[in-house]
Formats: C-alpha cells, sequence, structure tokens
C-alpha cells in the first residue's frame, strides 16, 4: 500500500514540476527594472519579440534603432513596441518617471510635463499634423491628460477617436 501511495505522490510531484516549468517558459514579460532596455530577453525570456536573424540589440540604444527604424511611417517602432520601452531605450529609467520607489504607480501627467515643457508649446510643436492637431481641441484645450492617449506599458490609444474620425497614429 505504502509503495503504491509513494508512487502516486512522486508522479504528482512530477506533474506539478512540469506545469510549474511551463508556467515559466510562458510567463508574462517581466518589468526588471535592472534590465538593460535592449535585452529584450532578460524580460521577455523565451517569448519570440523578433523576426527570425534581427539584429542583436542586446547593448543599444534607441539610436542604434533608428539606423533601420527611422521615420514616423511603417518601419518606424511607433505603436509597434510600448512607449515605455521607446521612453527606456532613450535613457529614460522606470525611476526617471516614477521615482525612487520599489512599488510604481501611475503617474499624473505633471511627471510628463516637467521633461516635455508646458502644453501650448507641445501643440504648437505639432501643429501641422493633418487632418488636425492632437493636442489641442475645442473641447479641452491643450489641457487633455497626456495618459488618455500615450500609454507607457500597453499600445496607446486615439482618444478623438471615439466621435471623430482623425486616423491619428499615436506614438
Ligand atoms: C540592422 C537593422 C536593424 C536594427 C539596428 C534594428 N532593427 Fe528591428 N527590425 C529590422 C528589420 C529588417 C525588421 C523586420 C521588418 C520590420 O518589421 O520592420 C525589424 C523588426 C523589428 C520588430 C518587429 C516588429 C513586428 O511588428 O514584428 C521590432 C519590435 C524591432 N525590430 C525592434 C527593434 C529595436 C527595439 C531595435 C533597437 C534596440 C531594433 N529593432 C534595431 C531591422 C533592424
Ligand atoms: C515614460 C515614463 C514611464 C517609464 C519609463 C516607465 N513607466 Fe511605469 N507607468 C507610467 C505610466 C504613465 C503609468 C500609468 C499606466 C500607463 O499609462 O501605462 C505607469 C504604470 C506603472 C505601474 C503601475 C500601474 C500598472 O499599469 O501596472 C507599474 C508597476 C510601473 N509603471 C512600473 C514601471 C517599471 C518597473 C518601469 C521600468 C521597467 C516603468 N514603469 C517605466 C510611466 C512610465
Ligand atoms: C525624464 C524625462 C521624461 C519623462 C518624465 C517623460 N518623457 Fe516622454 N520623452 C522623453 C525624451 C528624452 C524623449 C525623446 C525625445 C523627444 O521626442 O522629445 C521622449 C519622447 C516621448 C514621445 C515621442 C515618442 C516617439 O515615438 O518619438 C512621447 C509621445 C512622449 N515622450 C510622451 C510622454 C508621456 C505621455 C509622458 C508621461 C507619462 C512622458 N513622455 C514622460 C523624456 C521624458
Ligand atoms: C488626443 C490624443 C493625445 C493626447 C491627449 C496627447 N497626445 Fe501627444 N501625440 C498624439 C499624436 C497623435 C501624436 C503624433 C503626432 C504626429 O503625427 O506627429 C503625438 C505626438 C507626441 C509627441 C511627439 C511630438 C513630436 O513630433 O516631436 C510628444 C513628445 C507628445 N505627443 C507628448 C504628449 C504629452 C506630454 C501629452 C500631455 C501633455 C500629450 N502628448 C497628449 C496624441 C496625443
Ligand atoms: C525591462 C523589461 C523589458 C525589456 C528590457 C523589454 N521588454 Fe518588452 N515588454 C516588457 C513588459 C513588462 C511588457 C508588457 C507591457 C508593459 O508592462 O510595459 C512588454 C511588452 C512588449 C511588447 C508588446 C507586446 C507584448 O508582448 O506584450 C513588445 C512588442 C515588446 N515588449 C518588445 C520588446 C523588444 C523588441 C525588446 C528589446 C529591444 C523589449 N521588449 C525589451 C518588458 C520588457
Ligand atoms: C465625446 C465625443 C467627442 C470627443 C471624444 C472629441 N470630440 Fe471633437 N467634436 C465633437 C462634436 C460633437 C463636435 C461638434 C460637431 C462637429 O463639428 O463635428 C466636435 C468638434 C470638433 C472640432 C471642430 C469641428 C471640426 O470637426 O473641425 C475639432 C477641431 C475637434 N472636435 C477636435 C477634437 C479632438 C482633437 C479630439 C481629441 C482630443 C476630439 N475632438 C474629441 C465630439 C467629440
Amino acid at each position: 500500500m505504502k509503495t503504491t501511495y509513494g508512487r502516486i505522490i512522486i508522479v504528482l510531484c512530477l506533474a506539478f514540476a512540469l506545469l510549474a516549468a511551463g508556467a515559466v517558459a510562458w510567463a508574462a514579460p517581466k518589468r526588471a527594472a535592472k534590465a538593460r532596455p535592449g535585452d529584450c530577453a532578460a524580460c521577455h525570456g523565451a517569448e519570440k519579440v523578433f523576426p527570425a536573424e534581427h539584429a542583436a540589440t542586446k547593448d543599444m540604444a534607441y539610436d542604434g534603432c533608428l539606423e533601420c527604424h527611422a521615420g514616423t511611417g511603417k518601419e518606424s517602432l511607433r505603436t509597434r513596441i510600448p512607449s515605455g520601452h521607446i521612453h527606456q531605450l532613450r535613457g529614460i529609467t522606470c525611476e526617471k518617471c516614477h521615482g525612487k520607489t520599489k512599488q510604481q504607480e501611475a503617474l499624473k501627467m505633471d511627471q510628463c510635463i516637467t521633461c516635455h515643457g508646458d502644453t501650448e508649446k507641445l501643440a504648437e510643436k505639432t501643429s501641422g499634423v493633418k487632418p488636425t492637431n492632437p493636442h489641442t481641441s475645442p473641447h479641452y484645450g491643450t489641457g487633455l491628460d497626456c495618459n488618455v492617449c500615450h500609454h507607457q506599458h500597453e499600445k496607446s490609444e486615439n482618444f478623438c477617436s471615439q466621435c471623430h474620425k482623425f486616423d491619428f497614429v499615436v506614438p
């Protein structure tokens, strides 16, 4: 009897070990604050983030990416990797956005403005964007929260498209 139970327990243990290993292989990417931003595998593990034979990016910063992914067109990385990644590749670490903390919380827009300058100047910068300037509108002036469009940890969104047919590509 005892040995049968022993075997059952061993089999169960093995099954759990395999399940646990599977869970690690398929785990969601980690937000490892100390990882180099070009070292995709440090956070994504075995997940495939590149097409086959992509250039090695481990030690690369955004300038390096721009050699092949320049402009704002199809080859650009805008919207293809989260905006937080683009910031990090430009040397804007977790800490520069979130401050010195272990438990990061969602940011207030003031934090964006400390680096990007006041919202009227920002609106001037994009005054030529068609079909209309995303940084100013009759409804919200220049005061609309950056975070309703530009997300740092998920795909950005076109807030205006709830009501308008503006085909913005939000970085
Ligand atoms: C030597 C040229 C080169 C460099 C440098 C380069 N890439 Fe790429 N990358 C490519 C090519 C070519 C493709 C495949 C075509 C495409 O999807 O644009 C690609 C595809 C990608 C994709 C896949 C997009 C998708 O939709 O599947 C991502 C993400 C990406 N690169 C990110 C980066 C990042 C981040 C860097 C810098 C750390 C970088 N690349 C540096 C050439 C390069
Ligand atoms: C450019 C600024 C910026 C950078 C860089 C950045 N974050 Fe964030 N983070 C945000 C914003 C904004 C939010 C609010 C949610 C959103 O818009 O994605 C957020 C939300 C979070 C949250 C809590 C809410 C949630 O969405 O889970 C955590 C945890 C977090 N960030 C961790 C990190 C870590 C760790 C890094 C570095 C690997 C990092 N962030 C880099 C701006 C940033
Ligand atoms: C510590 C400084 C810093 C903070 C905080 C910061 N940024 Fe940035 N951001 C930069 C720098 C530097 C660049 C690259 C140069 C540029 O385009 O101005 C950049 C680039 C961008 C871009 C252009 C990305 C592209 O594809 O070219 C957007 C959009 C942006 N930031 C939005 C935000 C938003 C929204 C927040 C707040 C959640 C924020 N930033 C917080 C420094 C910062
Ligand atoms: C209604 C959506 C929306 C909101 C809200 C928004 N943006 Fe943008 N932003 C965009 C779009 C769309 C672009 C791309 C414009 C283009 O096509 O060049 C952009 C571009 C940018 C750029 C790159 C500008 C350049 O061409 O160099 C920066 C930096 C930026 N936004 C920062 C911010 C900050 C900071 C805030 C908050 C004060 C903010 N945005 C609020 C939609 C928005
Ligand atoms: C510091 C850890 C970290 C590094 C380094 C990192 N990523 Fe990510 N990545 C994440 C996290 C976490 C998410 C989920 C969204 C978020 O929280 O920002 C993500 C999301 C993505 C996404 C959106 C789709 C998805 O799988 O969720 C793409 C594409 C991506 N990363 C590509 C890359 C590429 C390419 C590199 C290397 C050039 C890279 N990442 C480096 C942590 C990282
Ligand atoms: C909740 C719905 C809603 C949202 C969200 C919204 N709008 Fe509007 N907008 C309207 C309505 C309704 C009008 C007035 C009718 C019209 O002229 O289309 C209007 C009118 C306008 C006008 C003047 C008329 C025109 O079409 O030239 C502009 C410019 C405009 N919106 C820009 C924006 C921008 C930029 C955003 C995103 C930051 C935005 N709107 C978000 C509903 C909305």
